[in-house]
């Protein structure tokens, strides 16, 4: 095993009272330190199932601008489909480690499918807290069944039904944030890949950490995708920055959380926000999230939307191809 995952760090530490100083997040990024205890709105919810669809799309738009997060109600996945993807999930995180590794991404692969462990260090040098499995889940040509899981015997039936559910969800979420600047209600989604944008499933592992004072489960950043849309598990960690401060996302049994990304802001031309988010761990108990991240194809061109476009509008943003936007991320290079 040449990576050393998280959870066999988190086992061999049970008992311990501190944790490997690479994972000792500098003062000013630690959790006890920098989550805002004072009275904090919340992160908006919507009802998805409000018969003026108007009403809804204004809520959505409203959000992606003040936030650029909102959770969603009455979405229409099933509570019980809910649970037996976060089983499945979970069943796989529980196998003994060879049947995990048997999916490790391969060192060589420039692909981010597959189970795996941040390794590369951040800007303060330090680890997270996380080890992950990645998949492409939709469309079906960009599949690679070899990363997904056949323990649980389930595990594919339960993740093409999400799909199948998240991509309604999805149809629904970019008619409102059309309609929402006043654009044609098939405007976004065409901007972004149509029927070629591309469903990205992660799961996140946090195992039990015992300094969940001193250690982050992912570091803050904004997610690079158009739409990010998450289920979590029951133990509280997503915060997001509003207002300067960090706050703790409320969980609300079956909602979904939504994520405004890197690819919306630049084509909304910075009307709706990437939200600026991290998680931290616990104490006692893994906290899992299932992020599905909608992306460009490799290739797409996203620039700022011309219909947004005026003298007085000027773009603040350069097209890209996804690809090329992804690179200068992910290497920290200026956009
Ligand atoms: C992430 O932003 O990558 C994960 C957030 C979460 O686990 O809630
Ligand atoms: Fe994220």
């Amino acid at each position: 095993m040449e990576v050393e995952r998280v959870q066999a760090v988190a086992s061999s530490l049970m008992t311990a009272e501190t944790i490997p100083a690479d994972f000792i997040r500098p003062e000013q990024e630690r959790p006890a330190i920098t989550t805002y205890l004072g009275p904090a709105p919340d992160i908006p919810t919507i009802d998805l199932s409000l018969p003026d669809r108007d009403s809804v799309a204004r809520a959505i738009a409203h959000a992606s601008k003040e936030w650029g997060i909102f959770q969603v109600v009455n979405h229409g996945i099933p509570a019980e489909l809910i649970s037996r993807l976060q089983a499945a999930g979970k069943h796989f995180f529980d196998l003994p480690p060879e049947e995990k590794e048997a999916y490790a991404k391969p060192p060589e692969s420039q692909s981010v499918e597959g189970y795996g462990t941040r390794v590369s260090k951040d800007v303060n040098c330090k680890r997270t807290w996380n080890d992950h499995l990645f998949h492409k889940v939709w469309p079906p040509s960009s599949i690679n069944y070899r990363f997904w899981p056949t323990n649980p015997q389930d595990y594919r039936e339960v993740n093409e039904e999400y799909t199948e559910y998240i991509r309604e969800v999805v149809d629904g979420l970019f008619r409102c944030l059309s309609v929402g600047l006043g654009l044609e209600e098939k405007a976004m989604m065409e901007a972004v890949g149509g029927e070629e944008l591309q469903y990205n499933l992660k799961i996140n592992y946090y195992p039990p950490c015992p300094r969940p004072d001193l250690a982050l489960g992912v570091a803050a950043h904004t997610d690079l995708s158009t739409l990010t849309i998450l289920v979590p598990n029951d133990v509280p960690g997503l915060q997001v920055l509003k207002d300067g401060h960090w706050i703790d996302a409320k969980h609300i049994p079956n909602a979904l959380i939504v994520h405004i990304g890197d690819q919306i802001e630049i084509l909304s031309n910075g009307l709706y926000k990437a939200v600026l988010h991290r998680s931290t761990v616990n104490k006692e108990k893994a906290r899992m999230s299932w992020p599905v991240f909608l992306e460009p194809p490799e290739e797409w061109v996203v620039g700022p939307l011309p219909q947004l476009l005026s003298p007085e509008s000027p773009p603040k943003y350069k097209a890209k191809k996804f690809k090329d936007y992804m690179y200068c991320k992910l290497n920290k290079l200026p956009q």
